[in-house]
């Protein structure tokens, strides 16, 4: 049976691309969404990146801008199949320079080292956050983007209860202590961390291990 997670994001999926179909409404309701791809966008160009992982990435939406934006080479990771399909179709005119792999993030088949590893809005969901963030900085040899939730009181009490009763998610929130301990655990020790009312994001250069 699928976890609750995929099931979730299954039946969210076309809902959830939806929503960078409006991006001036999303820019006053979820202003993280635009701002988290035009990050990874910019990161990917002034680094000159060449290979990207995105660990966890819906519809394709990044994919596709980093793709169209030059980047040689995309992989994608997502729990969800209906995220995957969807991320499929939209990346298959960039052919062999694009793959979607339907797997969670910590037992991914891909192969680094990646330039660029991003991950944006996944982290909310994450039950294995040290398997995951692990896995995400063992592939990469360059600048790792994560972002991660940061309680809300405006908006956390109600999405808490509805995701946990209604949908039977747990979603997991970050503060600043659990959150250095977690990049700690992982071995990211020069980290910039930019906080925002809803959430971090997490830029650190990853030097692999010699040999
Ligand atoms: C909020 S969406 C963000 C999608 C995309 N990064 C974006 O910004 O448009 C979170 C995504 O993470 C995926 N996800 C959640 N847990 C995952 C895991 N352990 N491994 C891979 N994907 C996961 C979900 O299926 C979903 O597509």
């Amino acid at each position: 049976m699928a976890d609750p997670v995929e099931r979730y994001f299954d039946r969210r999926a076309r809902a959830y691309d939806g929503r960078y179909d409006h991006g001036r409404l999303q820019r006053i309701i979820r202003p993280s969404l635009l701002r988290g791809r035009e990050a990874a966008l910019a990161l990917a160009r002034s680094l000159g990146a060449r290979r990207v992982l995105e660990a966890g990435c819906g519809p394709g939406r990044l994919g596709e801008a980093l793709l169209a934006a030059g980047v040689a080479e995309y992989i994608g990771v997502d729990v969800s199949g209906a995220m995957v399909e969807r991320a499929q179709a939209r990346l298959a005119r960039f052919g062999d320079r694009a793959r979607v792999i339907h797997a969670p993030v910590a037992a991914a088949p891909v192969e680094g080292p990646f330039d660029l590893v991003v991950a944006l809005g996944l982290f909310d969901y994450v039950h294995d956050p040290e398997a995951t963030l692990g896995r995400m900085t063992a592939e990469c040899a360059g600048v790792l983007l994560a972002t991660f939730p940061r309680w809300d009181v405006v908006r956390d009490p109600v999405r808490t209860l509805v995701y946990r009763y209604g949908y039977g998610c747990q979603i997991r929130h970050y503060d600043e202590r659990r959150l250095a301990a977690l990049l700690d655990r992982c071995g990211i020790g020069d980290a910039t961390v930019e906080t925002r009312r809803t959430g971090f994001r997490v830029t650190a250069r990853v030097v692999p291990p010699p040999g």
